[in-house]
């Protein structure tokens, strides 16, 4: 079966088709952030109209490289949320119009699910059951994974989200949009020399708090000397202590599930810092630890097609409405 994917919740255009026994077939991404980047942030108006620019012929393009034609595709997967709705309601209708006039399904996919499900796409993905820490620009959640749709929520940010605190500080410092990457750009040429809290961990739970890091980090800068070496020790110190936070709240999941394997995914997790510092956390705990390649850690349309091929295959699929939901809790998923 081969299955189109869509995503388009927030700032990347992605395609891809998968294939259920050959794996994936094709992938395409066209990226919004140089249009953002003038404007420090996203601007969902743009995003939409750029998504609704890009979709179709990203979706030309993956068919007419893979070899093949609209009548090989037998499912559709496209983002239904949480994200921009302007955004998600390009990927849906574009879908759903598709999905009718080819007389095939649809299915909406949780984006979450998506990334949860990316490591999947690798040449040694993790079985069934896993403790999965999904760290991206909207979400910082735990979960127990215990299957396709069966998801048991551990934790999650209680204010801003990993990717959100990476954003917002980054803006405070200067560094612009795409804040994540620059912010960890300019840490690698930092000490951590600023003591920075590690939020939350003092007391049980799995919950997380990264808003206090930002205005840490705001309040370090200012009574510095401003310099650019301060700079990037801030940076470095502040990556440094949501690196070790979230080592330190996976390590508890892990001893709390009595699971052996981590999934970690999401934008965030392309970070090198975070990525070293769960896996030595993980190989002290004796667990196996799976990420994304770097290309699927941010969003793509690889996830979507794998997640919404899984679904199709076990008969689900949505009926002839366009449906997108910003806000959608993964723990609603079944
Ligand atoms: O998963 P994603 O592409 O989109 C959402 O679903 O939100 O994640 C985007 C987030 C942004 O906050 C971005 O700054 C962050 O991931 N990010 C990073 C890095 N690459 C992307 N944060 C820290 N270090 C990175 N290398
Ligand atoms: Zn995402």
């Amino acid at each position: 079966m081969y299955v189109l994917g869509i995503e388009t919740s927030c700032d990347e255009t992605g395609v891809a088709i998968y294939h259920s026994k050959q794996g994936l077939v094709k992938h395409l991404l066209y990226s919004q952030v140089d249009m953002h980047a003038d404007y420090g942030g996203v601007v969902p108006e743009l995003a939409s109209r750029d998504h609704i620019r890009k979709l179709v012929p990203l979706i030309k393009q993956a068919l007419q490289e893979s070899g093949l034609k609209s009548a090989d595709i037998n499912g559709i997967a496209y983002t239904a949320g949480p994200g921009l709705m302007g955004a998600l309601l390009v990927g849906a209708a574009t879908a759903r119009s598709l999905a009718w006039a080819w007389q095939i399904p649809a299915v909406a996919v949780h984006h979450m699910e998506g990334h949860l499900l990316a490591p999947m796409l690798e040449e040694n993905p993790p079985t069934f059951p896993f403790v999965a820490l999904l760290i991206s620009g909207g979400h910082t959640l735990l979960v127990r994974v215990d299957g396709i749709g069966r998801y048991q929520l551990l934790g999650e940010s209680l204010d801003d989200a990993a990717g959100e605190a990476f954003d917002k500080t980054a803006k405070m410092l200067g560094l612009g949009y795409p804040g994540g990457p620059r912010l960890s750009a300019l840490a690698e040429q930092g000490k951590p020399a600023f003591k920075f809290p590690r939020p939350m961990t003092d007391r049980p739970g799995l919950d997380f708090s990264f808003s206090g890091l930002k205005t840490f980090a705001l309040n370090t800068y200012q009574t510095s000397e401003k310099t650019a070496q301060d700079q990037a020790d801030i940076a470095a110190a502040f990556q440094l202590a949501v690196a070790e936070t979230l080592s330190i709240k996976c390590k508890r999941a892990l001893q709390q599930t009595g699971l052996n394997s981590l999934v970690v995914a999401g934008g965030v997790s392309a970070n090198k810092q975070i990525r070293a510092a769960l896996t030595e956390m993980a190989a002290k705990e004796q667990a196996s630890i799976h990420f994304p390649r770097l290309e699927f850690c941010t969003d793509n349309g690889a996830m979507i097609a794998y997640a919404g091929c899984q679904r199709l295959l076990a008969g689900q699929q949505q009926d002839l409405t366009v449906f997108a939901r910003p806000r959608w809790p993964i723990s609603e998923l079944i």
